[in-house]
């Protein structure tokens, strides 16, 4: 049986961190480092927790031991069991030599314990011992060993709702939420977007051997906009995508880019599922620099805007949203090209 996990050694990785509260987690995250206690990242998929789980190993005095990483969600309970504490030759069917387990491997160094929520009840008993007794015992065998591991875990659920509904157990969360750090979504933290991009931008660029990939100010717009579901992952392919596409020396359209990067409603409820139309008084304008912009830039946007709400408020149906709007079908396919927006045919 080969390791599933990932044994590394890795770089303290590069963070883009300009908003206020990436900052809080890499402050928090630096503090840790610190200390040896356990750390549980809490956050939706994708928005870095086992980049921070690595810069907490990097900037700890165990930097130069192992760093190894296990999606908990990823195996049945055995095949986890096996992973994390290790097996001894004939323990099961197919355990034809001893195996060292995650917490053996990274002797000296630190674990990441991904997706701890999504462990069973006996998995999490055995959690609980590992990290109360500092020792494991291989699948098998009765003899137990010590552990030189910090654990970092993590969860894109939400912990505390899970004790909650007792399928987590709430020693387990107490020992593992030593310190516990909360990365917010990115559609919460939006001054990140942008210089996410550009080192992305840059990133992939140098990646791909390409020069002067820019993105036109509408094209930006749209991905500042963007509402990110996924995350810095999704965000990090959507630049990929695009500089693969792009010859050196382009400036990216709105067109250019996915067709499912649909707008963040403006005024930005990240859950609301219904924009409301527009009312004289609230305006529509919500992310160029008033004070910069151009007549042109804010006419734009403005369009942009109401072409946005009113298509949301007929269910993306393009006769519909063309004749509310008085406008040809064509003329406002000409606008939802420019905007980097989909409707539905009826
Ligand atoms: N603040 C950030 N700066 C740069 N890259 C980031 C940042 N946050 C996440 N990423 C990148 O996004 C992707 C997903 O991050 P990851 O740590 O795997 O997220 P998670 O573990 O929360 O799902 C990785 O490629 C990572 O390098
Ligand atoms: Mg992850």
């Amino acid at each position: 049986m080969q390791f599933a996990h990932q044994v590394t050694h890795p770089d303290e990785p590069v963070i883009i961190a300009r908003s206020a509260q990436m900052r809080r987690v890499l402050d928090l995250a630096a503090r840790a480092a610190q200390s040896e206690a356990t750390v549980l990242i809490q956050g939706e998929t994708g928005t870095g927790k086992e980049l921070v789980a690595r810069t907490i190993h990097c900037k700890s005095k165990r930097r130069t031991g192992p760093f190894v990483a296990v999606n908990c969600g990823a195996y049945s309970d055995s095949l986890l069991a096996s992973e994390l504490f290790g097996h001894q030759r004939g323990a099961f069917t197919g355990a034809i030599a001893d195996r060292v387990g995650v917490f053996e491997a990274a002797a000296g160094g630190t674990v990441f314990l991904d997706e701890i929520g999504a462990t069973s009840p006996a998995m999490q008993v055995k959690l609980l011992r590992v990290l109360q007794e500092r020792r494991v015992t291989r699948v098998g065998s009765s003899l137990e060993r010590a552990v030189d591991t910090r654990v970092v875990a993590a969860t894109n659920a939400d912990l505390a709702e899970l004790v909650r509904d007792k399928t987590f157990r709430e020693d387990l969360y107490y020992r593992v939420k030593v310190v516990s750090s909360r990365i917010p979504p990115l559609r919460e933290r939006p001054d990140d977007i942008k210089p996410l991009i550009d080192h992305y931008l840059e990133h992939f660029a140098n990646a791909n051997a390409k020069t002067d990939i820019h993105l036109s100010p509408e094209a930006e717009r749209v991905l500042i906009n963007h509402r990110w579901p996924g995350n810095v992952r999704q965000l990090c392919g959507e630049i990929e995508q695009i500089v693969a596409m792009a010859p050196s020396g382009t400036i990216i359209k709105p067109r250019e880019l996915s067709e499912d990067l649909d707008e963040r409603p403006p005024g930005g409820d990240p859950g609301a599922a219904e924009t409301p139309l527009p009312n004289a008084s609230s305006s529509a304008v919500t992310s160029t620099n008033d004070t910069e912009a151009t007549y042109q830039q804010l006419l734009d946007e403005w369009t942009r805007d109401v072409v946005a709400r009113r298509l949301d408020h007929f269910a993306g149906n393009i006769t519909k949203t063309a004749q509310s709007l008085a406008i040809s079908r064509s003329t406002l396919y000409a606008l939802l090209r420019k905007y980097g927006m989909r409707g539905q045919e009826d």
